[in-house]
C-alpha cells in the first residue's frame, strides 16, 4: 500500500479507535461493566475528594466522553490531544501503584455479593478495593505500553499532520472521483503521446545558473504531449488544456524534469483550493461542461478566481500542439557560479507559426493526429525563454501573472523530431516531477509547485501497480504518414 495511502488509513483507524474507546469507556462508567469503577480511585484519592468516588467517576466518564465524541467529529485534533493527556495520567498512576491493588477490573469471581456491593457506594469501601485479586504485573506493564503507544501513534497522526490535512493521496482520491479509475494510466493528463528529441543550448543561461543544461551544447529530451484531465479517452477539444511533460539528461547525469501547459496562469493559487476547484468544475462527459451551479458556489467561495480565469480564456487558443506556447508558471530560484539566486520563470515559445483553433473537428483525436503528421513531416521547434523576476514578483502564487517588461533571456532550442505511441515511448513510465531538478536550479516557496511532486508521485505509484488498457492514440496512429 502508497505510504500515504497507509498514513491516512491509519489515521483513521486511530481516530474511530481512540474515540470509541474514549466515548464507550466514559459510558461504562455509569454501567460498571468493563471495571467497578467506584473502587478505582486508590483509598487515599477517595478520601480526599469532596464528592463521592462514584460521583467522581461518573464526572470523569462525561468528561471520556465528550473527548471520544471530539475525536469522531470535528475536533479531532484537540480531542486527541486530551486524550494523549488522558492516557498518560493513566500509565503514570498504574506505575505509581506497582505493588498496590490499584486497577478495578472485575474479578473473576463475580458473586451476586460482590455485584450487589459494588451497586452500593456505601458498600464500596476501600478495603473492599483491597480484597480484590491484583492484576498481573504483565497485565500492568501492557496497560501502561498500550497507552503510551495510544499517545505515540495520537501525536504522529494527529499532532504531526493535521487530521483534516490535504495530503497527495486525498489529492489524487480527488482525480478518481472527478474522472474514475483508468486502469493504468495517469490520474491527470491521462490521454497523451510520446515525443523525443533535444535540447540546444545557447550558452545564454550560464550567467542565470550553473546548471549543466544551460552549457552550450545538445542534451537528448524525452517528451509527452497530453490533455489536462484523468480521461484517457476523451475527445480532443479546442479548449481542453494541454500539457508538455520535459526530462532533459545532462551530461553529468544528472536530470531536468518540467511539466508546463498552455495556459497562462494557474487558476488558483493553492493546492486546497485546487482540491476543491477539481470537484466543482467536474465536467459532464458528455458535453465537457461543468454544472454552472457547482462552479458559481465555488466562485462565491473564491472570488479572486473569477478574474484569474477571465485572463486565462481571453488568451486565444492555438490550432493543435505544435503552435502551442506552454508556461512553466510556478516560480523556480537559479544559482549562477558566483552564487547569486535570481527568481524565474519559464515557457517554451513555438517557432511554428500561431494560427487560431477552430471548432472541433470529427476526428476525436484530431489533435494528436495533426501532431504526428506535422512531426513525420518536420521537426517542431520552440525556444525556451527564462523571464527573470524582481523582488517585487510573487514567488509563491502561479494564478499571479508577472509584469510583461520583465527580462526574458533565450536559453536555446527545443527540437521533436519523434512521435512514440505510449505503449513504446520512455516517457509513460516517467513522472514528469517539477521539483527533479539540476544542481544551480531550486525551488520556490511556492505550495503549489511542492504539492506537485508527492502528488505526481502517488499518482505513478497507483498506476504502475495496475495493468494497463491500450491508448487512444494507438502505435498504427504513430505509423500513418511515416
Ligand atoms: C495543485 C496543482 C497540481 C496538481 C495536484 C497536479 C496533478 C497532476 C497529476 C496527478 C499528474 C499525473 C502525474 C503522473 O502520473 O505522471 C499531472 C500531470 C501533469 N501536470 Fe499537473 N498538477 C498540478 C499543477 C500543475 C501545473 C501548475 C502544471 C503546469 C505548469 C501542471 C502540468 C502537468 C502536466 C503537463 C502533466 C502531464 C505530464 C505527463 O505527461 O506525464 N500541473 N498533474
Amino acid at each position: 500500500m502508497p505510504l500515504d495511502r497507509g498514513l491516512d488509513s491509519a489515521r483513521v483507524a486511530l481516530k474511530v479507535g481512540l474515540g470509541l474507546a474514549a466515548f464507550l469507556a466514559g459510558l461504562d462508567k455509569f454501567f460498571n461493566l468493563l471495571a467497578d469503577w467506584g473502587a478505582y480511585l486508590s483509598p487515599l484519592a477517595s478520601a480526599v475528594l469532596p464528592i463521592s468516588a462514584v460521583t467522581f467517576m461518573r464526572v470523569a466518564g462525561v468528561v471520556e466522553m465528550a473527548v471520544g465524541l471530539a475525536i469522531l467529529t470535528r475536533w479531532t485534533r484537540i480531542g486527541s490531544y486530551v486524550a494523549a493527556v488522558w492516557l498518560l495520567a493513566i500509565a503514570a498512576k498504574n506505575l505509581a501503584m506497582f505493588g498496590g491493588c490499584c486497577v478495578a477490573f472485575r474479578p473473576s469471581a463475580d458473586t451476586p455479593q460482590r455485584r450487589a456491593n459494588a451497586s452500593d457506594p456505601l458498600q464500596r469501601q476501600p478495603a473492599d478495593v483491597r480484597t480484590r485479586p491484583a492484576i498481573g504485573l504483565l497485565t500492568r506493564l501492557a496497560l501502561i505500553a498500550v497507552a503510551i503507544a495510544a499517545v505515540a501513534g495520537t501525536f504522529a497522526c494527529f499532532g504531526g499532520v493535521r487530521s483534516d490535512a490535504l495530503t497527495p493521496a486525498r489529492i489524487v482520491d480527488r482525480f478518481e472521483q472527478v474522472d474514475g479509475v483508468h486502469s493504468g494510466f495517469r490520474r491527470n493528463h491521462a490521454k497523451g503521446l510520446g515525443v523525443s528529441g533535444s535540447f540546444e543550448s545557447n550558452g545564454n543561461g550560464v550567467r542565470l545558473s550553473k546548471a549543466a543544461v544551460f552549457e552550450p551544447g545538445r542534451v537528448p529530451v524525452i517528451g509527452r504531449f497530453s490533455l489536462d484531465g484523468g480521461q484517457p479517452y476523451q475527445p480532443d477539444r479546442p479548449n481542453t488544456r494541454r500539457g508538455l511533460g520535459l526530462q532533459f539528461s545532462l551530461p553529468n547525469g544528472e536530470l531536468w524534469r518540467t511539466a508546463m501547459i498552455n495556459f497562462p496562469l494557474f487558476p488558483v493559487r493553492t493546492p486546497e483550493i485546487f482540491y476543491e476547484r477539481l470537484l466543482a468544475f467536474k465536467q459532464d462527459p458528455a458535453t465537457g461542461e461543468s454544472d454552472p451551479s457547482k462552479v458559481k458556489a465555488f466562485e462565491d467561495r473564491h472570488p479572486e478566481t473569477v478574474d484569474v480565469l477571465k485572463k486565462i480564456t481571453a488568451e486565444p487558443r492555438s490550432s493543435g500542439f505544435g503552435n502551442t506556447t506552454f508556461y512553466g508558471l510556478n516560480t523556480f530560484l537559479l544559482t549562477n557560479a558566483a552564487g547569486v539566486t535570481i527568481p524565474v520563470r519559464w515557457i517554451l515559445k513555438p517557432m511554428q507559426p500561431f494560427e487560431a483553433a477552430g471548432a472541433a473537428p470529427p476526428d476525436r483525436n484530431y489533435l494528436f493526429h495533426d501532431l504526428i503528421t506535422q512531426v513525420h513531416r518536420q521537426p517542431l521547434r520552440w525556444r525556451l525563454i527564462v523571464i527573470v523576476g524582481t523582488p517585487a514578483d510573487p514567488t509563491n502564487d502561479p494564478s499571479i501573472g508577472w509584469p510583461a517588461d520583465r527580462e526574458q533571456v533565450d536559453v536555446g532550442t527545443l527540437t521533436l523530431d519523434r512521435v512514440e505511441a505510449e505503449e513504446f515511448s520512455a516517457a509513460t513510465d516517467i513522472f514528469f516531477d517539477p521539483l527533479m531538478l539540476p544542481s544551480g536550479m531550486a525551488p520556490s516557496d511556492d505550495p503549489v509547485l511542492r504539492v506537485r511532486s508527492p502528488v505526481y508521485s502517488q499518482s505513478h505509484t497507483r498506476r504502475a501497480g495496475e495493468t494497463r488498457q491500450p491508448s487512444a492514440i494507438t502505435p498504427a496512429d504513430v505509423k500513418t504518414g511515416e
